[in-house]
């Protein structure tokens, strides 16, 4: 039994297309088959709102220490394999576990992400959205994946943990490399590109780690020397490791959200862009029907933990069960008339992207208020925007963690 369960598998779409806009799937599963066990995998998939909601919370009944998983992008170093070989408690995974240990490894880390540090944070956030913005803005046409959407969460993540800016291209670098999706096929060779950046990243941060337990400032590293939960901390080590999972989880997905929400400004809905850009009000609202209909990625997995019924078939402690949440959030019984983008919906802050109940997302509001930021300010400066017509969906695709990402996105600015 493979320890990756292959979501293609389960799928079968036929084009990186379809992939990205998995609706007309989503439709036909959520009405003919909403609890399914699939046979190749092995494994059970779940696509109703109320259903996804128990497999992501019911931690009595779907555990996070799982042995199986549909995502591989985190990159093992001999010494993590020392760690799970000696079964070595890891307080620094919150994401492989489940309560009561998941509360206390949650709340140390919670301690750099509170809503004083959002605050803080906001006007760094906003420098970065006008000073890359500032470089395209006089050009008539610009790919704004290469030049802003894949830029702006790993400057942010960066400038947020303290990184000097002149050293953040080259974080960059290590980042991409250090989570770069992986399948059976290619695993050896990316992982040892993977032990290499994560080596070079590690030679970069722990000096800095140390330095600045001397040097305390408004950042993310200074927060996490600082956290004191139940007399622990942590120690300069577990500082760079949290900083991997944090860039791990915050980076690529945050990309993800704001280039999906120029695809969809720029051929799901084109009169949307006007409409924002007259009531910028609207922007918080059109982030949240962005993430509920545009951003096609969100799945996560459970082991069964005890025997039971409650999705209404038999499932047996060990099986394996994902969580599609972006089908979820396409239910007809939670979402009217769900396939479609509207932005005035005023339940769309109920979608499950961000995930609920135990595990949900701790970088929720700063997802949220850099695509919110990277919107009203984008809107600010272009009166309009316009496709190119040489873009071919297809050909600006790649496979990324649960999904498919868009590579690039060439589009006509007007100011
Ligand atoms: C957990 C999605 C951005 C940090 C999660 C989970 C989801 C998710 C679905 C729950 C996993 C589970 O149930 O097992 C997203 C999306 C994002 C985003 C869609 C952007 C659009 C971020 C950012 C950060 C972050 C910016 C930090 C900088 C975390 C952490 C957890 C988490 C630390 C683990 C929480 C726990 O297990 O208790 N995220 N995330 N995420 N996310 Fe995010």
């Amino acid at each position: 039994k493979s320890a990756i369960i292959s979501l293609s598998e389960i799928t079968k779409f036929e084009s990186k297309e379809e992939e990205f806009s998995p609706y007309h799937w989503y439709r036909h599963m959520l009405k003919q088959e909403p609890v399914v066990y699939n046979e190749e995998t092995d494994s059970w998939h779940v696509f109703k709102y109320d259903l996804v909601k128990t497999v992501l919370n019911d931690h009595e009944h779907f555990s996070s220490v799982r042995k199986r998983s549909i995502v591989n992008v985190g990159y093992s170093s001999d010494n993590e394999k020392d760690n799970q070989q000696h079964h070595i408690p890891d307080k620094l995974d919150i994401h492989n576990v489940d309560p009561p240990e998941h509360r206390k490894r949650r709340a140390l880390l919670a301690s750099a992400f509170t809503p004083r540090s959002l605050r803080l944070w906001e006007p760094r956030i906003q420098a970065v959205a006008d000073e890359l913005i500032e470089e395209f803005a006089l050009k008539s046409e610009v790919d704004i994946v290469k030049a802003y959407t894949s830029m702006f969460p790993i400057i942010i993540m960066s400038d947020l943990l303290g990184i000097p800016s002149e050293d953040r291209l080259l974080f960059k670098e290590w980042v991409d490399i250090m989570f770069m999706p992986t399948t059976e096929a290619t695993f050896e060779q990316i992982n040892e590109m993977k032990k290499t950046a994560g080596k070079q990243y590690f030679e970069y941060l722990y000096p800095f780690v140390v330095s600045k337990r001397t040097n305390l400032a408004e950042d993310i590293i200074s927060d996490l020397i600082q956290v004191e939960v139940d007399g622990d901390h942590f120690t300069d080590e577990e500082i760079v490791r949290t900083t991997m999972f944090i860039l791990g989880a915050g980076v690529e997905t945050t990309s993800n959200l704001l280039a999906n929400s120029f695809y969809a400004l720029l051929y799901d809905k084109p009169e949307l862009y006007a409409e924002l850009r007259n009531n910028p009000e609207l922007v918080t609202n059109a982030v949240e029907e962005m993430l509920r209909y545009r951003f096609h990625i969100s799945k996560m997995d459970r082991m069964v933990k005890a025997d039971n019924n409650l999705l209404g078939v038999e499932l047996k402690k060990g099986d394996a069960i994902v969580a599609w949440m972006s089908a979820a959030n396409m239910d007809e019984d939670m979402f009217e008339d769900p396939f479609t983008l509207n932005i005035h919906r005023p339940n769309n802050n109920k979608q499950l992207a961000f995930g609920y109940g135990t595990h949900f997302c701790l970088g929720a509001p700063l997802a949220r208020l850099e695509a919110k930021i990277v919107l009203t300010t984008f809107l600010k400066t272009f009166s309009r925007i316009e496709p190119v017509e040489r873009f071919i969906l297809e050909e600006n695709l790649t496979p990324s963690a649960a999904g498919q990402s868009l590579t690039s996105l060439p589009m006509k600015l007007y100011k």
